[in-house]
């Protein structure tokens, strides 16, 4: 619960400043869309983790007429997309995606690089796949553990403690992509991770000294400039 607190705190703290960081989640949002099934209107969609609306944004243009349920975790995120979008007829909620209380069903329910801040991500998928209708579906995104292996490296190489969550792979994987992001050297890639609120490190995690994450950000500045690798999974659960 601590933990999870601490990433509720973090994504409501970065909630004003994510928009100017995540254009990485807003490629990937645009491609889950692409997946995403066509419907002549009336289905009930659950968002989940919905940030600051860059998949919600492709949501109200394919499924006009459709009943939408757009969450997020973080009230600031949730206040953020709301504001955004207030022309629009959604509902709102702050919901833990991953502790939903089940008693709703849907059509179709939607994650954009929101699942990998599960604390147990099989579990969850299993939990909303019981909350689809028949015939209904989960598309979600998420990244693989493949992502960021460049500053995974240097860490290993200094035999540093690695911070990252495990991005755990399921069954449900229908497709994967690698994306590769140039941030201007290793500090603005690390001030990017803190700025979209993905700065909450793994539970076991003990946080680097200032003068190992010198050494670090100078090893990864060597070896890679600000490239960066993002692993992304996309799943797909149908009932
Ligand atoms: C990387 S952002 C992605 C936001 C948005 N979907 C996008 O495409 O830009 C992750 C989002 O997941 C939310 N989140 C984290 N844990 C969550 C949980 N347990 N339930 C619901 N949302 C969660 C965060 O608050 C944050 O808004």
């Amino acid at each position: 619960m601590r933990w999870k607190n601490s990433v509720v705190r973090s994504f409501d703290q970065k909630s004003a400043a994510y928009d100017r960081n995540c254009s990485v989640q807003q490629a990937i949002a645009q491609s889950l869309a692409v997946d995403l099934p066509a419907s002549g209107g009336g289905i009930d969609i659950l968002e989940i983790g919905c940030g600051t609306g860059n998949l919600t944004a492709h949501l109200f243009h394919l499924y006009v007429g459709c009943h939408l349920h757009i969450t997020d975790v973080s009230p600031a995120m949730v206040a953020c997309a709301k504001a955004k979008f207030s022309g629009v007829e959604a509902r709102w909620s702050v919901m833990d995606g991953e502790n939903p209380d089940g008693s709703e069903t849907y059509d179709l329910i939607v994650a954009n690089m929101a699942f990998q801040w599960f604390e147990d991500i099989g579990a969850a998928v299993e939990r909303l796949s019981f909350m689809l209708k028949p015939n209904g579906s989960l598309f979600y995104s998420m990244p693989g553990n493949e992502s960021f292996s460049e500053w995974k490296q240097v860490l290993n190489d200094l035999s540093l403690p690695i911070g990252i969550l495990d991005f755990p792979t399921s069954s449900d994987i229908y497709r994967e992509e690698t994306i590769t992001h140039h941030y201007k050297d290793a500090v603005d890639f690390l001030r990017s991770m803190k700025n979209i609120g993905a700065g909450t490190a793994r539970k076991d995690y003990t946080p680097l000294t200032h003068s190992e994450m010198k050494q670090a950000c100078a090893a990864l500045d060597q070896n890679h400039g600000g490239k960066t690798t993002w692993h992304v999974l996309y799943g797909r659960v149908d009932r």
